[in-house]
């Protein structure tokens, strides 16, 4: 007999990565008070984006998710929002471009606060305190007092959350994403460089092609898709006191079910997706499109229950499997998995995210990713999938849109020295704007190369 899955059945399990609340009367008052405030996302746009990523998984579209490894409240303000939205919409322009196929945009933003830790403490000089667990959780100085979980962190990432959404929101269907715009995406400091240089000129192809549309009568004031795109939210799904929260029965849509409405799109992470435990459990209930962290430990029949627990229907929107292996263990271990799941017939998204295998400590001691292992392990995503026979669905990148110095490499050049001029990150070391244009075109190449675009293959002779 199993008993009926409901927002709390959680509780019953097993649970990782729960940090100690001391004074838990606290946190139930704050629960509480999540539990009256309103949804940040509807059903009906979590709907849309499951169907947008059934064509993801058909090879119809393909997926840009990105954002920082963890948002913080330090890092809140309405420049950074909107120059993470511009990179964020140059990638997906260069990518469409690329790909000639919609690119479903998912934001890591807007919720992205909670970080598992490989230690609950860290030891500084001899002292002992708490790993910092994301601004959701703790402070991240490295103090007895900053280290202790607060509840009212909660209330503070619910109202940042909702502020942040209502401004990409904003850029996504205000005006800032209009295509008649393009030129205006780029950020002052990328211009100057190669990347800002190669995005001007697809700029100048995409203003030719409107400025020929716009002559046929087709222009944005007319097509809502040209000035208009969707810029959906996601973040790893840690700390379900939060998440049950704001878990809501959908009273709008035909569906009626469990939906998390903090964003519209949740993952399991790498270290909490065992198939008894608590998160899995959490995700089994909510109607959301859900992502899977798949790394180096798991094996291709763990794979396969957790599929069958998390999308028993085999519904092609609900399940994207994030591959993070490291650019040297990829090629041996994707294969064995994507055979598995195309043996047994089941449905998902495949998308590559380079970051989270790819991270070395530099000799100046700071945490950092090689650009060059970063490409490396999406050339050899897309390489196995091709030999595989099966769809490199999609990329996910930890990013920002400043100008920081926390990833090595690139056509920039951010050396090992320079790590310390600019590195603001709260967690993992992100791709800096610049970076991240840069990968996209890289990436797009492979998407011109697959679909035997122009320039992909030597143009044949007419006979
Ligand atoms: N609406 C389309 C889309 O979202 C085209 C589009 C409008 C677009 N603005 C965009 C594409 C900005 C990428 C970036 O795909
Ligand atoms: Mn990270």
């Amino acid at each position: 007999m199993t008993t009926e899955w409901t927002p709390t059945t959680w509780r019953d399990r097993p649970i990782r990565q729960v940090p100690e609340y001391p004074d838990r009367e606290k946190l139930d008052g704050v629960l509480s008070t999540l539990r009256t405030f309103p949804p940040l996302v509807f059903a009906g746009e979590t709907q849309r984006l499951r169907a947008s990523l059934a064509d993801v998984a058909a090879g119809k579209a393909f997926l840009l998710q990105g954002g920082d490894c963890a948002e913080s409240f330090a890092e809140f303000s309405a420049d950074n929002i909107r120059d993470t939205v511009k990179v964020l919409l140059q990638m997906a322009v260069v990518l469409t471009f690329g790909a000639a196929l919609p690119v479903v945009k998912i934001g890591r933003l807007a919720g992205q606060f909670a970080k598992p830790r490989s230690a609950p403490t860290e030891v500084i000089d001899g002292v002992e305190l708490p790993s910092y667990r994301g601004d959701i959780i703790n402070g991240m100085d490295f103090d007895p007092a900053s280290r202790i979980p607060d509840p009212k962190r909660l209330l503070r990432v619910y109202n940042q959350s909702a502020a942040t959404l209502n401004l990409v929101r904003a850029f996504a269907t205000g005006g800032l994403a209009n295509l008649e715009d393009v030129h205006r995406w780029t950020l002052s400091f990328v211009e100057k460089s190669p990347e800002g240089e190669k995005f001007e000129q697809i700029a100048g192809r995409i203003e030719e092609c409107l400025a020929f549309m716009r002559a046929c009568g087709v222009t944005p004031e007319s097509v809502a898709q040209l000035r208009e795109t969707d810029v959906y939210t996601s973040h790893e799904a840690l700390l379900l006191d939060y998440e049950e929260t704001l878990t809501r029965r959908d009273t709008i849509t035909d569906d009626r079910g469990w939906y998390n409405t903090a964003a519209h799109m949740v993952w399991i992470g790498d270290r909490t997706r065992n198939l008894d435990g608590a998160h899995v459990e959490y995700f089994k209930g909510i109607h959301n499109p859900i992502g899977l962290k798949c790394g180096p430990s798991l094996d291709p029949d763990e794979l396969l229950k957790l599929i069958d627990a998390l999308n028993p229907e085999n519904d092609p929107g609900r399940l994207t499997l994030i591959a993070r292996f490291g650019s040297d263990k990829v090629r041996d271990g994707l294969p064995p998995l994507v055979r598995a799941v195309e043996r047994e017939g089941r449905h998902v998204v495949w998308s590559c995210d380079p970051m989270h295998g790819n991270t070395v400590k530099s000799s100046t001691g700071y945490k950092t990713r090689p650009f060059d292992r970063i490409l490396a392990e999406v050339r050899s995503f897309f390489e196995v999938h091709e030999e595989e026979g099966t769809y490199a669905g999609g990329v996910h990148f930890e990013m920002t849109g400043r100008d920081v110095t926390e990833c090595i490499g690139g056509a920039t050049g951010v050396t090992e020295a320079a790590l310390s001029d600019r590195y603001h990150t709260h967690c993992d070391p992100r791709l800096n704007a610049a970076q991240s244009l840069e990968l996209a075109f890289l990436v797009g190449e492979m998407l011109v190369r697959r679909r035997g675009g122009v320039g992909a293959q030597p143009l044949k002779a007419a006979s």
